[in-house]
């Protein structure tokens, strides 16, 4: 077992419930110190209170962190360098999927709204960690996309989903969340950083109001694999348990 001082260090943004959670308890298990990464501080705390219930040994602390909002995530930078010295993992999790419309009029606002928390939140946060993540030994990133983003996928998959136009907003994020996955990847090669998009699959959320077959658990594990990987595996790809998603 890693001694406190000798832990790498995570941060999960949305880790207060959903995936994030799950991700979140697996790799606390997996000996890292865990920062529970959630906008709303009493959800938060509640969240630390539930890992910490779940196995007393777990090293998680809450950082208030509104991916959305400038000042919080400078200050939660700052508060990481200072409070705990440093980051090497990060997660970047937190994401919405609300207002889904038929193309429509609402469409730009959907996207607007949903671009704000999945696009421009994910790589303010990803920009602000950076200094500390070049610090760190073995530095990894991962963003939770989804196998909607993939452009190679869509048209063979609309027949089985027909609601797929429905999720447009969403879908288009994530793509752009994977172009970032691959220019970071490149931009962070000679670093030795490995940065990755993970797809967790169709997992019953609040965000899709608990419809998926799959649990945060199963849908964990990508992310955990993708967060621990060993020097020299993959960067600049998609992954979910099967393998590589096309884009
Ligand atoms: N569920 C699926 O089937 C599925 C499939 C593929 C990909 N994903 C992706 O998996 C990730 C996690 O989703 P989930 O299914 O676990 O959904 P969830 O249960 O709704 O969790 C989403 C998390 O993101 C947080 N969040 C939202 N906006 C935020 C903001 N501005 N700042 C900080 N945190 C914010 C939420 O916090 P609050 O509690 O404060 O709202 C919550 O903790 C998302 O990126 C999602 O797109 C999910």
């Amino acid at each position: 077992m890693n001694t406190p001082s000798q832990r790498r260090i995570v941060l999960i943004t949305g880790a207060n419930k959903g995936i994030g959670h799950a991700t979140a308890a697996q790799l606390a298990k997996a000996g890292m110190k865990v920062l529970v990464g959630a906008r709303d501080r009493a959800r938060g705390l509640a969240a630390v209170e539930k890992l910490r219930a779940a196995d007393a040994d777990t090293d998680v602390h809450f950082l208030e962190l509104d991916v959305t909002d400038d000042g919080s995530v400078a200050r939660a930078a700052k508060h990481i360098e200072v409070e705990h010295g440093g980051l090497d993992v990060l997660v970047n999790n937190a994401g919405i999927a609300t207002g889904s419309t038929a193309p429509s009029q609402e469409e730009v606002t959907t996207m607007r709204a949903i671009y704000a928390t999945n696009v421009f939140g994910l790589v303010a946060v990803t920009r602000a960690m950076l200094p500390l993540l070049r610090r760190a030994k073995t530095a990894r990133i991962v963003n939770v996309s989804s196998s909607l983003a993939s452009l190679g996928l869509a048209p063979r998959r609309s027949a089985a989903m027909p609601h797929q136009n429905r999720v447009f907003a969403y879908s288009s994020s994530k793509s752009a969340v994977n172009h970032f996955t691959v220019r970071l990847a490149i931009e962070l090669r000679d670093a030795g950083i490995l940065v990755n998009s993970a797809c967790p699959g169709y997992v019953a959320t609040d965000l899709n109001r608990f419809s998926g077959p799959r649990t945060v658990e199963q849908g964990a594990k990508i992310i955990v694999h993708l967060a621990t990987l060993p020097a020299g595996g993959p960067t600049g790809e998609c992954f979910d348990d099967e393998g590589v998603v096309e884009w």
